[in-house]
């Protein structure tokens, strides 16, 4: 059976991840801890990216080279941007844009010099797969996130996600970085800070690469209180669902 790894930025989000994995073997390597092991029945190495770019892109290549994982999946938390994306709900990414990434006038703005058009693509199956789990969680969310009646429940969005080496904790910037992108085309739903970098290292290698992210905040003036507080509320519970829904379906493959 092939690995697969599950990644995710922060300890909140993969304690409960750690607390479910069987015969759980710990390496330290490049700074980092990686831990092997069986979760529902599927060989797994769950691993913290580190936050921003190169903290990600360096895990993804240890996972790769050093575990010989066959696909990564990143579970996590985003800051919404796009039209009715809202705290709770959850946005698998189609595609990646690094929107910091800026080397116009010689190449196109955002860019990576290198790498075909300025998005990054994920692996369709892996992707089809994950949103496949996601759906099945979001119908029974009303147990999973104690929604009371009357209340929202969750949506699910598929579709583009920019990452950057920046906490977006304003709407001015955050309707900025939407704005801009926009207007050339690229309609963001979601932002934070790792998954492009892990799906260029995994397009690099020809690694399958999907990601899934809660959204946590609006990236706005509250940013930066909603953010904490939904990290340590319900943030590794969306993992631990999704997380086991999907190795299940990779198990019945
Ligand atoms: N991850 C979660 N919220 C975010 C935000 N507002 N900006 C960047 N990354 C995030």
């Amino acid at each position: 059976m092939t690995t697969t790894a599950i990644l995710s930025a922060l300890l909140q989000e993969q304690s409960g991840l750690l607390a479910a994995l069987q015969q759980p073997q710990r390496t330290a390597h490049a700074g980092r801890t990686f831990w092997q092991g069986t979760l529902h029945g599927q060989p797994v190495v769950l691993a913290l990216s580190g936050i921003g770019k190169v903290a990600a892109a360096t895990t993804a290549t240890a996972l790769i080279e050093r575990f010989g994982v066959a696909r990564i999946v990143f579970t996590g938390v985003a800051g919404g941007v796009g039209e009715g994306v809202q705290v709770g709900d959850v946005v698998v990414a189609h595609d990646y844009v690094q929107h910091d990434m800026d080397a116009s006038p010689l190449f196109e703005r955002w860019c990576v010099p290198g790498y075909a058009g300025v998005r990054l693509p994920c692996d369709a199956n892996l992707t089809a797969l994950l949103s496949g789990a996601v759906h099945a969680c979001l119908t029974s969310a009303r147990d999973i996130f104690d929604i009371k009646e009357g209340q929202n429940l969750p949506r699910l969005h598929a579709g583009l996600i920019a990452s950057g080496d920046q906490f977006v904790s304003s709407a001015a910037s955050a309707q900025a970085l939407r704005q801009t992108l926009l207007a050339a085309g690229h309609d963001v739903l979601a932002v934070e800070m790792e998954g492009a970098a892990v799906a260029q290292v995994c397009m690099d290698y020809g690694v399958p690469f999907a990601a899934v992210r809660a959204i946590s905040d609006r990236a706005d003036d509250a940013a930066h209180v909603d953010f904490p507080q939904f990290m340590a509320t319900v943030a590794s519970r969306y993992a631990d669902h999704i997380v086991r829904r999907l190795l299940q379906s990779l198990s019945i493959k």
